[in-house]
């Protein structure tokens, strides 16, 4: 029997995945990683085994694929967590193409709590996203926060897979759940060998931006000036993905002390606001470059501003923020131009 406890980790090589990877091996777990690459790229496990010295093992499964996920399960012992990143993420796609949002994502997550209750694994650390609050009466949201219709099928889907995992709670005596509701995450690992790694064209702004600067964009478009915000342009709460991935090692920390089974959910932001034109000044700042950008047209669906109240993950996580977002914005431009 292995005595260190096992983590499943599903999207393990993706963005928010594969720095969590970092974080949890670190913290003396080991990471075991279930990713069919269809959002990254398999030299991220080679990155992974450099920055945390050891072998990381790894199924190329589905999420989708229950008998691919139990055949790997039982070559395993000691499995005692898993957290759920795989999942379809791109707002604009979504609302393009919903049944695959909910097919996948909500599909998923019913494999991922089958395995659970079959396997006994008694930790689930979910990804979800301030995205579930939609456009807040108040742009500073806590957890008590009303959650609204969604606005997009991806926003429909994580409300969705939150319910859906607050049921299999009260239904399963052994199942504790953390839903993690994710404001904007940024940056990469310090060392530059892993970082946000989108597949064509950008959504997000800070790979748009480091693209952009790298010369792979012509040029950055902010998507609206005329807002009632502190320049006109959106506000957002940018968070350093690696204070996210360490929120994630404290969430299961903490549910392995808990004795009930319990679901909680936690914002996960810095408590700050900030600008899409603050973010490429920013930028521009810490990097000593300009950035070619041009004010466009609003972006539809797009909220106007949102920021977390971070204090409960604060209080009952034991965590905060350790980076900053100049921090981030120098990560991630050493990462882009460490990428071939
Ligand atoms: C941020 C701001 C844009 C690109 C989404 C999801 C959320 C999470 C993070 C998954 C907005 C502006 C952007 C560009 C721009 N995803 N922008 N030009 O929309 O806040 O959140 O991604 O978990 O769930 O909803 O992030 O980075 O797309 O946009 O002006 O080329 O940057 O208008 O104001 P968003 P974003």
């Amino acid at each position: 029997m292995s005595e260190k406890k096992q983590i499943i980790i599903t999207g393990g090589t993706g963005f928010i995945g594969s720095h969590t990877v970092v974080e949890v091996i670190k913290a003396g777990f080991d990471a075991i990683i279930f990713d069919d690459f269809r959002n990254s790229k398999p030299w991220i496990l080679d990155r992974l085994e450099k920055i945390s010295g050891c072998k990381i093992k790894h199924f190329d499964v589905d999420c989708n694929n229950y008998n691919a996920m139990s055949t790997a399960l039982n070559s395993l012992q000691n499995v005692t967590g898993i957290i759920h990143f795989a999942a379809d993420k791109a707002v604009g796609e979504s609302v393009l193409n919903p049944v695959k949002y909910y097919e996948n994502n909500i599909g998923s997550l019913t494999q991922i709590l089958k395995l659970a209750k079959d396997f006994e694994i008694e930790h689930l650390v979910f990804s979800s996203s301030c995205t579930v609050y939609g456009e807040p009466a108040s742009p500073i949201v806590t957890e008590e926060t009303e959650i609204k219709k969604a606005t997009s099928p991806y926003g429909a889907t994580k409300i969705a897979c939150e319910e859906l995992i607050q049921f299999a709670v009260q239904s399963d005596q052994k199942l504790k759940a953390t839903l993690l509701r994710y404001f904007n995450p940024i940056g990469a690992h310090p060392s530059a060998e892993i970082g946000e790694l989108p597949q064509g064209i950008p959504n997000n702004l800070v790979p748009y931006i480091t693209q952009t600067a790298k010369g792979i964009r012509e040029q950055l478009t902010v998507f609206g000036n005329d807002y009632e915000t502190i320049d006109g342009t959106n506000v957002r709460d940018y968070i350093h993905v690696v204070d996210l991935a360490d929120a994630h090692v404290k969430a299961l920390q903490r549910s392995i002390k808990q004795e009930a089974n319990f679901c909680e959910a936690y914002n996960l932001g810095t408590g700050k606001g900030s600008s899409v034109l603050e973010i490429i000044h920013t930028f521009e700042e810490v990097n000593d470059l300009k950035l070619n950008y041009v004010i466009g047209d609003r972006r539809p669906g797009d909220v106007v501003q949102i920021w977390a109240d971070p204090s409960k993950a604060n209080n009952e996580l034991g965590w905060s923020c350790k980076y900053t977002i100049k921090d981030a914005l120098k990560h991630s431009w050493s990462w882009e131009q460490n990428i071939d």
